[in-house]
C-alpha cells in the first residue's frame, strides 16, 4: 500500500504532486508528504491524515521548485503521526526518500548507523533506509545511483522509492522490487507514480519498472540498470485509460458511482469475447496454454478479499460445467504451508488491483513449482497481470472506492466466460447448454440495471437498519459466496460487525445469535435450493430474527415469510451472484453514508494491500 508520486520537467511541481497524491489516495490516507527539491535545499512537508490536511498544512507558504516527491501513507512501521509520515529525511537533510513497502531487516541497519553516530527521528524503517544510502553515499566512492543500488542490494524487503538529494538537485533515483512503480514520459519531463492514474492526464507514455530495477531520471533523460548494474532496455507502452474513468461523474462517492457502473462494466468485459448467436467465445489473453486449462485435472484458485469470493463462485462454476475439482485458498495461506503442486497444474489467480502481495507471492510460489497460471485482473499492467503467463483482463475500468463493487461482478463475468469455454471444448456440456447459458450471460447488463432500480428501497430498508450492532448474510450454492461478499461489505465501510454463511451452516453456531435485534440477510432466489432456504427463513423467524430477503422477481412465497423482501431479476442460478450482489452493495453503501462513515476511504483499510 501507499502511493508514491514524483515529478521533474518546468512545471510548478507541488500542484502535480497533491493532485497525483489525491489519485492515489485509495492506496493509504494515514498521512500525505512532499518533498520538493530547489536551491540546493531538500524542503518537507507532511501531515497526519488525508492529502486534504496536508494542503491546509501548506496552505499560503510559498513552495517553489520543478523537481518533486509525494506519498501517501499506509502505516506498517510507527503509528500514523506527522513524524512516521513520508517523505523522510536522511540524517544530514542531504537526501530524501518516499518508500512503499517494508524493509525487513531495517533492526540490525539502524543499529549498524546508530553506532556510526547517525540519529533517527521517526520509527520507520524507511528512514534507516535513506540513511543507509547516505552513509554509503558519504564514504565519497559512488554517485547517488551507485549509493541506491548498494543500499537495495543489502536490504531484505518490498519497496518503490524515490529518492531526491541536494548533491543533484534535478535528479530522481527511482527503484522497485515487491512494489509497482511506473514512469511517465512526458515532453522533457517525467512523472513517476504507483499505478497510471496521476500521470495519465500529461501523457499516456509509460514504463512499468520490474523487480530490482532501478531508474534514474535527470533533465538529460531516463536511464534504468538493475540491480547487478546491468543496463536495461526500457519497453515503452501507450495506455488506454480515459481521464473521466478517474473522475466521480456526479456521484457523491466512488462507490455508488461504481455500483451504478456495472451494467456497462459487465458489458465491456464481454464486449468482444462472447456472441451468443455465433456461440463463440473468444479470450485473447488465453491461447497458448488454452489447452492446459481444458485438460486440467484439477485448478487452484488465488486470491483474496472480495476477490476470494469471487473465486468461491468461480468453484462451483468450473465444478459444475466443467467437472474439473477446484481448490479455492487464501493466497496468504497458501503461500505459508508447503502446497502441493507439480508440475503443469492449473492455478488462477484473481486481483483488482494486480497488486496484491500475498497474491503475488502465492503466484511466484506455485511458478517456482511449475504451475501454469492465469491472471484476471483489473489493472492493466500491474504486477500480476505481468507475472502471469496468460489471462483475461476484467476491463472494468479504475475501480476507486476501497470496497470493490464492480471489478466483483467483471470478475465473475470473466470466469464464467472462461468456465463455458473449457466446459464447452471438454464436452462437459451439452451445445445446447453451452449456447443458453451464452444467451443468458448477454442478459446480465440489463438484469443488473433492473436490480439497480430497487435502489429507493433498499435505502428506506438501510435507514431501518442503520443502527444495527450486527447482521448475519446467509445463502446456499450459488449465494452462499454472495453472503460472504455482502458481510464483508457491511464490515468494511458501515463497520457494523457481519458474518456471512452457508444457510445451512446457521443451526450449527450463528443461529443462537439470532434474536428481534439480529437482521438477518437471506439471498433466496429461485434456484434448486430454493425450498430449503425457504426452510431456513422459517428457521430465522421462529428465533424472532428480522428477515431481509433477495428474492426473485415475482416470488409470492418468501414476502409472507420475510419482514422485507428486495427483488432481483430472474436469471440461470449460476449466474445469479452477478445479479444478486447488486442489492446487497447498495444496502451496505447506503448504511454506511448514513452512519456518516467515509466510504471510499474506510478506516484502516486500503485498496491495493502491497504488504504481506
Ligand atoms: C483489499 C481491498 C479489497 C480487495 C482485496 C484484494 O483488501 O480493500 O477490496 O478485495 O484487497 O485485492 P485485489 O486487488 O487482489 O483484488
Amino acid at each position: 500500500m501507499c502511493g508514491i508520486v514524483g515529478y521533474l520537467g518546468d512545471r510548478d511541481v507541488l500542484p502535480i504532486i497533491i493532485k497525483g497524491l489525491k489519485r492515489l489516495e485509495y492506496r493509504g490516507y494515514d498521512s500525505a508528504g512532499v518533498a520538493i527539491s530547489a536551491d540546493n535545499e531538500i524542503n518537507i512537508f507532511k501531515k497526519q491524515g488525508k492529502v486534504s490536511a496536508l494542503e491546509d498544512f501548506i496552505g499560503e507558504k510559498e513552495v517553489k521548485g520543478s523537481v518533486g516527491i509525494g506519498h501517501t501513507r499506509w502505516a506498517t512501521h510507527g503509528e500514523p503521526n506527522d513524524l512516521n509520515a513520508h517523505p523522510h529525511y536522511s540524517c544530514s537533510k542531504e537526501f530524501a526518500i518516499i518508500h512503499n513497502g517494508i524493509i525487513e531487516n531495517y533492526g540490525p541497519l539502524k543499529a549498524e548507523l546508530e553506532s556510526k553516530g547517525y540519529t533517527f527521528v521517526s520509527d520507520t524503517d524507511t528512514e534507516v533506509l535513506v540513511t543507509f544510502i547516505e552513509d554509503i553515499y558519504n564514504s565519497g566512492e559512488y554517485s547517488i545511483e551507485e549509493a541506491v543500488r548498494i543500499a537495495l542490494s543489502n536490504v531484505i524487503g518490498a519497496y518503490a522509492i524515490a529518492v531526491l538529494s541536494t548533491k543533484e538537485p534535478r535528479k530522481i533515483v527511482a527503484a522497485r522490487k515487491g512494489s509497482p512503480l511506473v514512469i511517465g514520459l512526458g515532453k522533457n519531463e517525467y512523472f513517476l507514480a504507483s499505478d497510471a492514474t496521476p500521470i495519465i492526464e500529461y501523457t499516456n507514455e509509460v514504463v512499468y519498472l520490474n523487480d530490482e530495477e532501478i531508474a534514474v531520471i535527470s533533465d538529460d533523460g531516463f536511464n534504468i540498470r538493475d540491480l547487478k548494474d546491468v543496463s536495461k532496455d526500457p519497453y515503452i507502452q501507450t495506455l488506454e485509460l480515459e481521464l473521466d474513468a478517474l473522475e466521480k461523474g456526479g456521484y457523491p462517492h466512488f462507490m455508488l458511482k461504481e455500483i451504478f457502473e456495472q451494467p456497462n462494466s459487465i458489458a465491456d468485459c464481454m464486449r468482444g469475447r462472447l456472441n451468443s448467436a455465433s456461440g463463440s467465445l473468444v479470450l485473447g489473453g488465453i491461447r497458448n496454454y488454452s489447452n492446459a486449462l481444458i485438460n486440467a485435472e484439477k485448478i487452484v484458485i488465488l486470491a483474496c478479499g472480495t476477490s476470494w469470493h469471487a473465486g468461491l463462485v468461480a468453484e462451483y462454476i468450473f465444478e459444475e460445467f466443467c467437472r474439473i475439482p477446484v481448490e479455492v485458498e487464501y493466497a496468504s495461506e497458501f503461500r505459508y504451508r508447503n502446497p502441493i503442486v507439480k508440475e503443469g497444474d492449473i492455478v488462477i489467480a484473481i486481483s483488482q488491483s494486480g497488486e496484491t502481495a500475498d497474491t503475488l507471492a502465492a503466484i511466484e510460489l506455485a511458478k517456482s513449482k511449475g504451475a501454469i497460471i492465469f491472471g484476471v485482473v483489473n489493472a492493466v499492467g500491474s504486477s500480476i497481470s505481468r507475472t502471469t503467463h496468460e489471462g483475461a483482463y476484467l476491463h472494468a475500468g479504475p475501480e476507486i472506492g476501497v470496497a470493490s463493487t464492480k471489478a466483483f461482478t467483471a470478475q465473475l463475468s470473466v470466469l464464467v466466460m472462461i468456465a463455458l469455454r473449457v466446459a464447452n471444448r471438454r464436452g462437459t456440456i451439452t451445445e445446447r447448454k453451452y449456447k443458453e447459458l451464452l444467451v443468458e450471460l448477454e442478459t446480465i447488463p440489463s438484469k443488473v440495471k433492473k436490480a439497480l432500480e430497487y435502489n429507493s428501497q433498499i435505502e428506506y430498508i438501510s435507514e431501518l437498519f442503520k443502527d444495527a450492532k450486527n447482521f448475519l448474510y446467509l445463502g446456499r450454492g450459488y449465494n452462499f459466496p454472495v453472503a460472504l461478499e455482502g458481510a464483508l461489505k457491511l464490515k468494511e465501510i458501515s463497520y457494523i460487525h457481519a458474518e456471512g454463511y452457508p444457510a445451512a451452516e446457521m443451526k450449527h453456531g450463528p443461529i443462537a445469535l439470532i434474536d428481534e435485534e439480529m437482521p438477518v440477510v437471506v439471498i433466496a432466489t429461485r434456484d434448486s435450493s430454493y425450498d430449503k432456504i425457504v426452510s431456513n427463513i422459517q428457521e430465522v423467524k421462529a428465533r424472532k430474527g428480522v428477515v431481509i430477503a433477495i428474492v426473485t422477481e415475482g416470488d409470492v412465497l418468501i414476502p409472507k415469510m420475510a419482514d422485507f423482501v428486495i427483488e432481483v431479476p430472474a436469471t440461470h442460478e449460476a449466474l445469479m451472484p452477478l445479479v444478486s450482489v447488486i442489492p446487497l452493495q447498495l444496502l451496505s453503501y447506503h448504511i454506511a453514508v448514513m452512519r456518516g462513515c467515509n466510504v471510499d476511504q474506510p478506516r484502516n483499510l486500503a485498496k491495493s494491500v502491497t504488504v504481506e
